[in-house]
């Protein structure tokens, strides 16, 4: 199954095929997505998710207020459904 992630507000738009990490995706459609660890430690890949959801397997460190406001670790997180995304607040 493929999901799509569309990021807001500049509009750009790409496929994550099942079980793969968004930025994986992104990278693989050639998106400069911001990173450094690629294992959820340095937060640099931090997006916010305004619909849509995504699941882990491996738990991010963000804190429950973080994840209740949508934050996500884009190289850890895997999209369960088809997603719209922002970097800014
Ligand atoms: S790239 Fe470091 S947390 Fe995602």
């Amino acid at each position: 199954m493929r999901h799509t992630v569309q990021m807001s507000p500049n509009g750009g738009q790409f496929t994550v095929i099942d079980g793969q990490t968004i930025h994986a995706a992104a990278l693989n459609h050639d998106i400069a997505w911001p990173n450094r660890c690629r294992i959820g430690a340095c937060g640099t890949c931090l997006c916010k998710i305004l619909q849509g959801d995504v699941s882990y397997q491996i738990e991010p460190m963000l804190t429950e207020r973080e994840r209740s406001e949508g934050w996500a670790l884009a190289c850890l997180a895997i999209p369960q459904s088809d997603i719209v995304l922002t970097f800014e607040e």
